[in-house]
């Protein structure tokens, strides 16, 4: 059984022999739970009982969508299957691809200027160019939790290692610029992202990281 690796946040992993590099998933088991990334459709097969077996038969009430990739959302229908009444948070541009495929359950657009509360849940949007034609996908911060979950924002960090100690304005200097070449999106991501404030950083590739807080840390 997956361990939890920060309060309720349970992480999935598999190394993925054609992307050469380890993609995780998380369950972020609050009331309601949500999950960030599917994972590829064989990932997400192995990821689904383990899910139910740490819900205890509560239902999956939200699944976060960055991008439309397959390591984010190869998943989404067997995730569908399972819960049908799934509520996909996710970019304009991933909503009208999901909708182009045939997907008719329930699809929210994640809007940098309107948070979403639900229960436990406090979740922030951020505008992420990591769609295809350079259109943006997004990225969330709970603030319920603390948890950010970063998607490929650190990618070309492929270490192993499940996590370890930094700081956040440290970790924004890591971003993968290759993935993003628009300087100036770029920048006001960073900008955007400066006022996020998480307690951990989870991420869909290499390593997570432990938000440290304090005189070297965060104020
Ligand atoms: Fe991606
Ligand atoms: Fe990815």
């Amino acid at each position: 059984m997956t361990q939890p690796v920060y309060g309720n946040l349970y992480q999935f992993s598999e190394m993925s022999g054609r992307m050469n590099m380890p993609v995780h998933q998380y369950l972020l088991a609050a009331d309601p739970a949500i999950m960030f990334s599917t994972g590829t459709s064989s990932q997400a097969e192995w990821i689904l009982p383990q899910i139910e077996a740490i819900l205890g038969g509560r239902p999956l009430k939200y699944l976060f969508i960055s991008h439309m990739e397959s390591d984010e959302c190869g998943g989404y229908r067997i995730f569908q299957k399972k819960y049908p009444k799934l509520v996909i948070i996710t970019s304009p541009f991933t909503a009208r691809e999901l909708a182009g495929f045939g997907y008719r359950g329930k699809v929210v657009t994640g809007d940098e200027n309107r948070p979403l509360t639900d229960g436990q849940l406090s979740l922030r949007f951020f505008i992420y160019p990591s769609e295809v034609h350079l259109q943006n996908g997004i990225l969330v911060m709970d603030r319920g939790s603390g948890v950010f979950y970063s998607s490929d924002l650190f990618a070309r960090d492929t270490s192993d290692g499940r996590v370890r100690d930094g700081r956040w304005e440290d970790i924004l200097h890591n971003i993968d610029t290759a993935l993003m070449p628009d300087e100036r999106k770029r920048q006001a991501l960073m900008k955007d992202l400066e006022t996020a404030d998480p307690g951990f950083v989870a991420s869909g590739h290499g390593v997570c990281v432990r938000c440290l807080r304090g005189r070297n840390g965060r104020k």
